[in-house]
């Protein structure tokens, strides 16, 4: 059934303007939209019009599918994401995920907002996702049927495109620590003691998104990167009690050092 939905999704899109090859697809986080700006000869759609694509409500969360050049490579933008906590379903975003396979697109970078648990990774700060930590209970693969649903996540975080990562951020004078990102559901933000038990459990970082794209990619085959801008201290972290504000503004004034660092990226993509 998915696959046929998934047809029916590349093939809209291919009708309309984003058809050809792509070097590397990024799902852009909360505030990192504006990364679409940077495209030439940029074509785009609304997630709206997608057959059996999720509507994207979240503020910060334009919901656009753009096509376009970035330093000489051909690049498939998610501008908005849907979240399990607007949906209930943590495959919320397999159509998406399921046609970046669908167009023959080998590389996936997912972007996200998240709070550091870490008090010496400070807001403002980008991060290289290494490993997760699913504490949220759900999984995009839930009720699949298929074998492939007992997939590894051993090395999701695929090591060559962290290579790339980390040679992109060097040649962009950037500092790219890298991090384990820790999947909570949200809506609510975590409580101090959710975030104390994340910091024992070996987080580095805790967000409501990413997870079940990552699991989807691997499902799918894909090779998969993610980046953090952090923009905030956890809850409790030097008394901080996140907001929504808070975190879209810090996103958008980590946004130059973002584009600068996706810029450098897919600069060193070669083709994988
Ligand atoms: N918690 C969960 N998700 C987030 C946070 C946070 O502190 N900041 C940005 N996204």
């Amino acid at each position: 059934m998915i696959h046929l939905n998934v047809q029916e999704a590349a093939e809209f899109v291919r009708a309309n303007g984003l058809d050809g090859s792509f070097d590397a697809a990024f799902v852009l986080g909360t505030g990192l939209g504006p990364l679409v700006d940077e495209l030439t000869d940029a074509v785009s759609l609304p997630y709206a019009e997608i057959p059996y694509f999720p509507n994207s409500g979240v503020s910060g969360h334009a919901g656009r599918l753009v096509a376009g050049m970035l330093e000489g490579k051909r690049v498939l933008l998610f501008q908005g994401r849907a979240h399990y906590y607007e949906t209930g379903d943590a495959g919320a975003m397999r159509v998406p995920v399921a046609l970046v396979k669908e167009l023959g697109i080998p590389v996936l970078v997912l972007t996200n907002a998240a709070g550091s648990v870490r008090a010496h990774i400070r807001p403002g700060s980008l991060v290289a996702i290494n490993d997760h930590l699913n504490l949220s209970g759900a999984n995009p693969l839930l009720r699949d049927h298929t074998e492939g649903r007992f997939v590894s996540l051993t090395g999701a975080y695929d090591e060559d495109l962290r290579k790339i990562l980390q040679a992109a951020a060097r040649k962009a004078g950037i500092d790219l620590p890298e991090g384990v990102y820790a999947w909570l559901s949200g809506p609510s933000f975590e409580t101090p003691a959710e975030i104390r038990m994340t910091q024992i459990l070996g987080g580095d970082l805790v967000g409501m998104s990413t997870v079940p794209e990552v699991i989807l990619a691997r499902y799918y085959g894909l090779k998969v990167a993610a980046v953090s801008v952090v923009t905030n201290l956890a809850a409790g972290i030097e008394g901080a009690s996140p907001s929504h504000q808070e975190t879209k503004d810090t996103a958008a004034e980590a946004s130059d050092r973002f584009k600068r660092l996706i810029r450098s990226f897919v600069a060193e993509l070669s083709h994988v």
